[in-house]
């Protein structure tokens, strides 16, 4: 099925560790140009015409949901939506049955969120379908490094030597670990900052400098990536209250404004407001939120087309 001009090594997209600066920037420059196609008034090309796609997800997702949805719209693909609630997963079916009963189907490629970490790594091994991790548990939500990046750089441009700080939840988000290792990969430095009960215990063998302060990871990056706070682990004692958390992490613009810097402001999303990021800064100006959501598509449509083997006409 692979074309020789659509020359992309990977079968399946579980996440960005190992990838080289060269393979991530491949798939950049592949997504810029289905950025142009979903500005056109006409957003669709017939690119994957006749390939089916299963959207799995047995977890909550608006963004990652929408997005893949639309991007394999916009590229001519067939897409199909499961969602583990309402389906037979409630009556006991397994994992493994459930998307061998789907692949049965005749479909080629499947999108899968799931909570417990490495289950897309699981389904390459018990399906023939390409497999595309639209976020495993705390393990790596490589989609949204990837339009992480593609917003940064189109910012500020080429990220060699550039510095970028992740605040928050280190340990229980997918998105730390895509961000570090493709930012890592294009030669960009990181670092990540919140309280310690929230960093992961390997957090020093992945190359970070780690901040426990909030004014040290101010003073050394220029690009921050705020993180959610997951409300749902706020009964496991993590941090004192949402208050604290605010008052000793929040990205604040008072805070923002003790340096000359021309900030770039991310999040992922969902925002928790007043929590980790005030209002007046994620809707400011220094935020690019909502190209980073605009982005995914183009992301998404680029993944989707590079694992396709098939050829743009
Ligand atoms: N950023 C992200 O993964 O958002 P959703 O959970 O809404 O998909």
């Amino acid at each position: 099925m692979k074309n020789k001009n659509n020359v992309f090594s990977r079968r399946h997209l579980l996440g960005l560790e190992g990838f080289t600066g060269r393979e991530i920037t491949h798939i950049l420059d592949t997504a810029r140009s289905f950025r142009e196609v979903i500005e056109r008034p006409i957003k669709k090309v017939p690119t994957l015409t006749g390939i089916t796609v299963v959207n799995c997800f047995f977890e909550a997702s608006t963004r990652t949901r929408i997005s893949f949805e639309l991007a394999e719209k916009r590229l001519s693909a067939d897409p199909v939506n499961f969602s583990s609630s309402g389906s037979s997963v409630s009556k006991g079916e397994t994992l493994r049955d459930t998307v061998r009963n789907i692949e049965a189907m005749k479909i080629d490629m499947v999108v899968i969120r799931h909570a417990s970490p490495g289950v897309p790594l699981f389904l390459t091994k018990v399906l023939d379908a390409a497999i595309i991790n639209a976020g495993d548990g705390s393990h790596e939500h490589p989609t949204q490094g990837l339009l992480d990046i593609y917003s940064m750089r189109e910012k500020v441009g080429d990220l060699k030597g550039k510095k970028v700080c992740l605040i928050g939840d280190i340990k229980h988000g997918r998105v730390p670990l895509s961000n570090i290792y493709g930012l890592q990969a294009l030669g960009a430095e990181v670092g990540v900052c919140g309280p310690p009960t929230l960093m992961p215990r390997f957090i020093d063998d992945v190359g970070v400098k780690v901040f426990t302060r909030i004014d040290e990871a101010l003073e050394y990056a220029d690009i921050l990536n705020v993180l959610r706070i997951q409300l749902e682990r706020q009964k496991g004692g993590l941090f004192p209250t949402l208050r604290e958390y605010h008052d000793q992490y929040g990205i604040t613009m008072a805070r923002l404004e003790r340096y000359k810097k021309d900030w770039v402001i991310m999040h992922p999303g969902p925002i928790n407001r007043g929590v980790e990021i005030e209002t007046a800064v994620a809707d400011g100006d220094y935020s690019i939120i909502l190209d980073q959501v605009t982005n995914g598509v183009a992301i998404r449509m680029a993944v989707l087309y590079l694992l396709s083997g098939r050829e743009i006409d």
